[in-house]
This record gives structure tokens, C-alpha cells and sequence, in this order.
């Protein structure tokens, strides 16, 4: 059986990660400010996360949401205590847009209505409700225009009023910062005056955090940035560190009955391991603080550069724009320097490197991307 082909792929395989460093097949070694699309949290095997999933692979791989799982107690405890939402409860699913999913739905059963405001440029993840208020036409089957979205421009609050005013939303959905989307951030201002609005007409803020979330804006959360406290809060990507776990941070709020959300691998034994680790790896390290410091600084020096349009970001989640294509840079950067990278649509360069990335491996990364500025 052959691959069903939806994947255009660089020719390397990635064998083997350590830290801020992968190594190829052949043995190369490539410093990795991509993360694996902004998966990898805490760096590339980390001996605390290996001890601590090998130890659980020994004991129990898997048991059903019928029984007692202690680990999905002991994380819900800790993500808690770290993110500032202990009062908050957990759902646990698989990954982003699962996470969507189950958000879009808990909005749609606590308020009995079904249309959703989304932002342009948003992304939120291939399953039906998610792909449905992601802002990209090509992605979205025919079976997935289930329910109305309206698409707003971000940061204009009067255009979000507006529709709020007809009292028929469920829940609006934004990213803490946008990804796919380019780096785009929600301006405090905004955020806290949609937060008001969302409040006054009873509708369910979710707050996406699949990309920006767990420590790489800076903060725990993107969105604590602008010191609001949304209703529900999205997690996947770093949250496992390359284990595919997602969970939905609910408000209080909401009210749980039997069977009103369900998953058979959600907040599975390894999963929760690998979550559990992750956090106890991002609070002994400081990798939020970590995040700030370095992605302050990497900021900064880009700045300094001539050739670059403009630099967006907080934390280890930035975005370099060009005002030409960006694809002889990002594969020269792979290639001839051996630095993995990601973009946004065709002129933007992302970095989503693992939050541990230190100062000195931000310097090799400078030196190199200054190089193949200089030649492309
Ligand atoms: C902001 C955001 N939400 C949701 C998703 C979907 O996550 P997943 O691919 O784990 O379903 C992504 C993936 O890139 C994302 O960036």
C-alpha cells in the first residue's frame, strides 16, 4: 500500500532528536527552530520525559475512560496550578482540533444556539466544526458547512459588536496568536473588550492556545497577556512534547453530565505521562521565562536586520516577513546551514523552536540566517 500523498516533503528523515538538535539518516545534525511545527515543548527527548514514559510503558500502556486514572487527576492538578486556572476543570482528547471540536460543542450545548464568529486568517484544525471556522475556503468539505460562521477582521471590535448584537452566536472563537495565519497577535485592547462583550450577550470565548499556548508566547498562556480569562481554553501541540495528547480548560460555568463528551483514547495512560512530564520539565527549567528571555532577545536582533519587512511575535513564537518569497531562503537554511524553519503563506518565516532553545544556539541561528540573507 503506498502513502496517500497530501504531505509535500522535504528528502530527510529525521531519526533521532536531542534538545534544540535533530540528526538526519546520514548522521547530519540540523538545529531545529521549528519544532516540529511547534510540537516539541521541552526539547527533543528529554532523559526526565523518556525515563518517565518508559517507566509508565512497562507498567500500562492503556485503559479505558471507564475506570480510575489517577494520572489524569495528577495532571489535571498540575496544569492547573502552573497555568493559573485551578479552578477550571479538563477534558482530554488526542489533539487540536479534537480540542476545538469538544470546545465548539460545549459552547453549542451551554447556550442552545450554533452560529460561531471566527477572525480571518484563522486556523483552527481539520475536523468538521474546526475546519468550518478555519478561514480557508480549500480546506472545508461540503459536509463540514454545517453551522453559520461569520469571519471577522481581528482587532476590530466594533465589527464583532455588531454581529453580537443579533444575540444568535454561540462562541467566539479566537487564536491566543495566530499560526498558520502568520503571526498575527489579537492586541491586548481587543482581547479585553471582546472578553466584555462575549460577557455581556452570553457568549462562550474560546481561546485556541494549540500553537501559542503552554509557554511559548512567554506566558503560560498567550492570551494572559491581555489579562482576560476566557471561557474555555484550547491545548495540544507542546502539551505532550510529540506524544499527540489535547485538552479543553473549562470554566467553571459549565455544567458536566454522563456522556455529554467522550473519547476512547483521550487522556490515555501515556498521554497523560508525557503531559505530566512536560510540565514538571517546564516549571524545574523555567522554560516560560526561558521563552520570554530568548525570544525577546531573537527579536531584537532581527530587527536589526535590513532585508527584513517586519518581525512579529512574542515569546518563541515569531514571524519574520520579507516582502518577497521566502521558499530559496527557508530551503537554503535547511540545506546548506542545516536549520529547520517554518512559514506562513509564501514571504513569512516561522520560528516555533522547543521553548528550552539557549542563547547561544539563538546566536548560531542569527549568524546563520544573516548568511543566507546575504545570498539569496
Ligand atoms: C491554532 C491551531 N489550532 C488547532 C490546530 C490543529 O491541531 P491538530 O493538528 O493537532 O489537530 C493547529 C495546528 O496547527 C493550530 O495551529
Amino acid at each position: 500500500m503506498k502513502l496517500f500523498d497530501v504531505y509535500p516533503l522535504f528528502d530527510i528523515e529525521i531519526t533521532k532528536g536531542v534538545g534544540c538538535r535533530t540528526y538526519d539518516s546520514q548522521g547530519i545534525e540540523y538545529l531545529d527552530l521549528y519544532g516540529g511545527h511547534a510540537v516539541i515543548s521541552i526539547g527533543h527527548s528529554h532523559p526526565y520525559y523518556v525515563q518517565k514514559l518508559t517507566e509508565q510503558i512497562e507498567k500500562l500502556v492503556f485503559y479505558s475512560n471507564s475506570v480510575v486514572n489517577k494520572l489524569q487527576l495528577e495532571l489535571a492538578d498540575k496544569l492547573g496550578k502552573i497555568s493559573g486556572y485551578d479552578d477550571y476543570s479538563l477534558f482530554l482528547i488526542n489533539s487540536g482540533a479534537e480540542a476545538n471540536e469538544n470546545a465548539l460543542k460545549l459552547a453549542s450545548f451551554h447556550t442552545g444556539k450554533k452560529k460561531v464568529i471566527a477572525f480571518n486568517k484563522s486556523f483552527h484544525g481539520r475536523t468538521s466544526a474546526a475546519v468550518r471556522v478555519t478561514n480557508n475556503p480549500k480546506i472545508v468539505a461540503p459536509i463540514n458547512e454545517g453551522f453559520d460562521v461569520e469571519f471577522l477582521p481581528l482587532n476590530n471590535i466594533e465589527a464583532v459588536e455588531k454581529s453580537l448584537s443579533k444575540e444568535d452566536v454561540c462562541a467566539v472563537i479566537i487564536e491566543g496568536i495566530q499560526g498558520v495565519g502568520g503571526i498575527q497577535i489579537p492586541q491586548p485592547e481587543f482581547l479585553q473588550a471582546l472578553s466584555k462583550s462575549c460577557k455581556q450577550h452570553g457568549v462562550v470565548l474560546i481561546l485556541d492556545e494549540v500553537q501559542s499556548g503552554y509557554g511559548r508566547s512567554g506566558k503560560f498562556f498567550a492570551h494572559q497577556h491581555a489579562g482576560i480569562r476566557p471561557d474555555l481554553i484550547t491545548v495540544a501541540k507542546g502539551m505532550g512534547n510529540g506524544f499527540p495528547i489535547g485538552g479543553v480548560l473549562i470554566s467553571p460555568a459549565f455544567e458536566p453530565s454522563y456522556g455529554m463528551l467522550g473519547t476512547t483514547f483521550g487522556g490515555n495512560h501515556l498521554g497523560c505521562t508525557a503531559a505530566i512530564a512536560v510540565l514538571d520539565v517546564i516549571k524545574a527549567e523555567h522554560l516560560v521565562d526561558n521563552a520570554a528571555k530568548v525570544g525577546d532577545f531573537l527579536m531584537e536582533e532581527l530587527r536589526t536586520i535590513p532585508e527584513i519587512k517586519e518581525v512579529r511575535g512574542l515569546g518563541l513564537m515569531i514571524g519574520i516577513e520579507f516582502d518577497k518569497p521566502v521558499k530559496d531562503l527557508r530551503s537554503k537554511l535547511l540545506f546548506d546551514e542545516k536549520v529547520f524553519t517554518g512559514v506562513s503563506g509564501t514571504n513569512t518565516i516561522r520560528l516555533l523552536p522547543p521553548l528550552c532553545l539557549s542563547m547561544s544556539d539563538a546566536k548560531i541561528f542569527l549568524e546563520k540566517f544573516k548568511k543566507v540573507i546575504s545570498l539569496v
